[in-house]
């Protein structure tokens, strides 16, 4: 594992509780950081908590990225114990179920759009100006492969994620002038808890999709993302990271 210096900094991971947020959370501990994970899933995101707490300084906030209300309260609160919040990677997110455009359920759309895009924007909204104050920021959102070339039977999704991408590309530029990174990253599929949302058939299409022919880990993207949120990401900001193991033309 390479070292990656995060000393001194604080972070902030959206649906830490599990999955890839969870491996972005121990990365992030193990390179020095303190962490708060914010996650609906208080019960998951305590017992993470207990089983990561030797690796550092981190905490659990129960928060709802859709609901304005819950962000600002968990930036504030997330500040006031860990003196400001340097890092924040945009993780939570849901896949919503498996249909076609025509009898995609109403609400389900409603629901990915609310949590993998307006989700994001809030959780910017509410750290963003505490990075201003800092003068210094690192921001990660979790995309998809799914937003860069678009997912039969998961429309909603891929929009939502697609957003994320632009999302990023405004905000980087919004802040290029100040010591802040906003980027994304795009990774294929990986096996999580996620997949329980996920026919059997879709997960199939996914995996064909992918040259290197396997799921990507866990372990493979907190690599990455511990490196776009260090110190030493100085210069790209706006930018989409491919994950992909290949599938990405652009
Ligand atoms: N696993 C994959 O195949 C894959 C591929 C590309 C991108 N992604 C993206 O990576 C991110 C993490 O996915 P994962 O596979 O680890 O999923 P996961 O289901 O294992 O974990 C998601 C976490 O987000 C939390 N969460 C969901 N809605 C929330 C809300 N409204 N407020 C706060 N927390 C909420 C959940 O409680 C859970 O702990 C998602 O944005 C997902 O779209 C996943």
């Amino acid at each position: 594992m390479n070292e990656i210096d995060l000393k001194g900094k604080s972070g902030v991971v959206t649906g830490g509780a599990q999955g890839i947020g969870r491996a972005v959370t121990e990365r992030l501990l193990r390179s020095g950081a303190a962490v708060a994970i914010w996650d609906r899933d208080a019960g998951l995101a305590g017992s993470a908590v207990r089983e990561l707490a030797d690796l550092g300084r981190v905490i659990a906030v129960t928060a709802d990225v859709t609901a304005w209300d819950s962000i600002a309260a968990a930036a504030q609160e997330t500040a006031a114990q860990l003196g400001g919040i340097d890092l924040l990677v945009n993780n939570a997110g849901i896949a919503g179920p498996n249909a076609p455009v025509e009898t995609y359920p109403l609400e389900a759309w409603q629901q990915v759009i609310d949590i993998d895009l307006t989700g994001v924007f809030h959780c910017c909204r509410a750290v963003v100006p505490l990075m201003k104050a800092k003068g210094y920021g690192r921001i990660v959102n979790v995309a998809s492969i799914a937003g860069k070339e678009g997912n039969p039977n998961a429309s909603a999704y891929s929009a939502a994620k697609a957003g994320v991408i632009a999302l990023t590309k405004a905000l980087g530029k919004e802040l290029a002038g100040i010591d802040i990174a906003v980027n994304c990253i795009t990774p294929a599929a990986a096996k999580t808890a996620i997949f329980d949302q996920m026919t059997q058939t879709h997960i199939d299409y996914m995996l064909s999709k992918i040259p290197r022919a396997r799921f990507v880990a866990v372990d493979e993207i907190a690599a990455m993302v511990a490196w776009l949120v260090s110190k030493e990401n100085s210069f790209t900001t706006g930018a989409v990271f491919d994950l992909s193991g290949g599938r990405a033309t652009y």
